[in-house]
């Protein structure tokens, strides 16, 4: 079974999986790297790491258009069913659950959760998916770096998903220490290059990954798939 994982830019991501449409903070509009316009988007499931703009993004408008299941933290499900979005799905820190796209967990991630429009967005998180297959995916959303990784590692990490743009984030310094903690088979950036403050050479942080660790690191252009 093959997995295709699309970087749509910034933090957003596509998997598609098991007959499965997932889309992860599908931030679009106002995305200056977005390579797909919102009302092109399609989904079953879609996953809000936390209630910031780049990553709650076009996920009102996604839903209420496709009928996806919005999977998030308690606080902001409550909040998108207030927005109208008819199907969601409340979980927690540490909770795991199977859906048809795989078992998903919602791990910790050092960072804060305001909504756009001030509302508590309870904790922020990351998400550790168990495909169908066995692998295991970890997208870490947006996070600093924390020793916990180690544990999300020691599950058997097939891809991580890791942000590299420093300043809201994991710089390339903490985020190749991640990799050390996570030992993943593979890895690809994410959260750069969005905006001048988020810039980074992702080309050179992928090749000392390469050159310092076991895991094959991988940069993608938005737009472009990984096949897992
Ligand atoms: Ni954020
Ligand atoms: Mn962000």
């Amino acid at each position: 079974m093959t997995t295709a994982l699309t970087w749509l830019g910034h933090s957003a991501w596509q998997i598609d999986t098991a007959g499965q449409r997932v889309l992860i903070d599908p931030f679009l509009t106002g995305n200056p790297t977005a390579t797909l316009a919102a009302s092109a988007a399609t989904a079953d499931f879609i996953l809000v790491s936390h209630g910031h703009g780049d990553h709650v993004g076009d996920t009102v408008a996604i839903a209420k258009r496709t009928g996806a299941t919005v999977i998030s933290n308690f606080e902001i499900t409550e909040w998108l069913a207030k927005q109208g979005v008819a199907k969601v799905h409340p979980m927690n820190t540490g909770g795991a659950r199977n859906f048809p796209f795989g078992n998903l967990k919602l791990t910790i991630a050092h960072h804060t959760s305001m909504l756009p429009d001030g509302a508590n967005g309870g904790n922020p998180c990351g998400f550790l998916i168990r495909l169908n297959d066995g692998r295991r995916i970890y997208h870490a959303a947006d996070t600093g770096l924390f020793l916990d990784m180690q544990l999300i590692g020691e599950e058997g990490i097939d891809l991580a998903i890791l942000p590299i743009g420093d300043n809201f984030t994991m710089g390339p310094d903490d985020a190749l220490r991640a990799v050390r903690l996570i030992n993943p088979k593979a890895v690809i950036p994410t959260h750069f290059g969005t905006w001048d403050v988020i810039s980074q050479d992702a080309q050179a942080w992928v090749a000392r990954v390469n050159s310092v660790t076991s895991t094959h690191a991988v940069v993608l252009k938005p737009g472009e798939t990984y096949n897992l």
